[in-house]
């Protein structure tokens, strides 16, 4: 299959374009788009055979379901059973935005887009790209991440056209994504609203706008390999955001960190090893290693989410070996980007 780049300005969206993408999905095909977060790999969410070329395309299994993408807060009401009061006030407050609601599924949702599960995953994208794709294509589109299976999330539309060529037939290329890491999930069909993957908004904002706690999943906060806690969201448990490279996170002092990196590159270096380093803008300079990429500055988390899967991406393009990288855990997004960071890592971190 011809895979078709399309190249949109967010600013000044071509309408034609988006005609085009949107008679693909009309023809239950696949389209990748840009959202706020990550590319998706689009189709129409309510007919089965286009989500079972979604599972196709990335190698996902099936038991993993996709996440429904609304243009209009009115396309909600015939997906899903009822809608709770908090989860009202979280839509209020979040979208267009990088917040997916789980609730009871309507009818007439396929089980196919769910996974097989009585409940469905529904977000806004904030993104205008996305937004008029999906108003122009009629229907609610399901869209996961546009990755092949396991590998890290694409910000960029190179990093679709690397999984997706030849697979797809259309990639609207709206440039590099704004937030970088993906939606949080928020499971509302409980007692208690639940976080089943941490993303941009935090709990904190959650539970000041629904105005009670909010739970985060066991499994979610079990940074060690999984100890046998199921994660309530089916992805949550597959080795993701993986590079090719092993990956060893390493915590501590950031002095100490610096220094047993750089002797673990010496080491590396005897055996005739390529070594890769994340570091931030601050400390890239004291790595001795063989590509020492900075994933942003130690100031701002916002910019440590918004190049994490692209740094990880550009290290299989240099084809390190190994690659060690220093934790980042501040700031209100430092619990996001750790949860992702010690899945590319397959949990392996060592404190000096
Ligand atoms: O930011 C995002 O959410 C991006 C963009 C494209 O919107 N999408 C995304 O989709 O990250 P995906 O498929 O890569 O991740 C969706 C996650 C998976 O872990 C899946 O298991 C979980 O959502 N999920 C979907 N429906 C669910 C449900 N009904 N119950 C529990 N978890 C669900
Ligand atoms: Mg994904």
């Amino acid at each position: 299959m011809n895979t078709q780049i399309i190249k949109i300005d967010q600013q000044n969206i071509d309408k034609e374009a988006i005609k085009e993408a949107s008679r693909w999905i009309q023809k239950k095909e696949l389209v990748a788009f840009p959202t706020e977060t990550v590319y998706g790999l689009g189709a129409d969410g309510l007919d089965p055979e286009a989500s079972a070329k979604i599972y196709a395309a990335k190698g996902r299994p099936s038991d993993n379901p996709l996440i429904l993408h609304i243009s209009d807060i009115e396309q909600l009401t015939p997906l899903v059973r009822e809608i709770p009061n908090a989860a009202v006030k979280a839509m209020r407050a979040f979208w267009p935005g990088p917040m997916t609601m789980i609730l009871n599924k309507s009818d007439i949702v396929p089980f196919e887009t769910t996974g097989g599960l009585s409940t469905v995953a529904v977000r806004m994208p904030n993104h205008p790209i996305a937004l008029a794709l999906i108003s122009e294509s009629g229907c609610p589109i399901a869209a996961p991440s546009a990755n092949a299976s396991g590998r890290p999330s694409p910000t960029r539309a190179e990093h679709v056209y690397e999984d997706m060529n030849g697979k797809i037939p259309c990639i609207l290329d709206g440039g590099m994504v704004g937030i970088g890491i993906e939606s949080t999930i928020i499971d509302f069909s409980g007692d208690t609203p639940m976080i089943l993957r941490p993303g941009f908004i935090t709990k904190e904002r959650l539970e000041e706008v629904i105005g009670e706690p909010v739970g985060i999943d066991p499994a979610v906060l079990n940074m060690k390999k999984m100890d046998g806690i199921a994660p309530k969201a089916p992805g949550m448990k597959y080795r993701h955001y993986a590079p090719k490279a092993k990956m060893i996170l390493v915590s501590g002092r950031e002095q100490s960190v610096i220094s047993y990196i750089n002797e673990k590159t010496e080491e590396a270096h005897r055996d005739h090893k390529k070594v890769g380093v994340i570091g931030t803008d601050e400390t890239i300079p004291m790595y001795k290693a063989d590509v020492v990429l900075s994933i942003g500055t130690s100031s701002s988390d916002r910019t440590i989410a918004h190049f994490l899967y692209d740094v990880l991406r550009t290290f299989d393009h240099e084809e390190v070996d190994m690659i060690y990288s220093q934790v980042f855990e501040s700031g209100e997004h430092g619990f996001a980007i750790m949860n992702r960071l010690m899945k590319a890592a397959g949990y392996d971190r060592v404190e000096v």
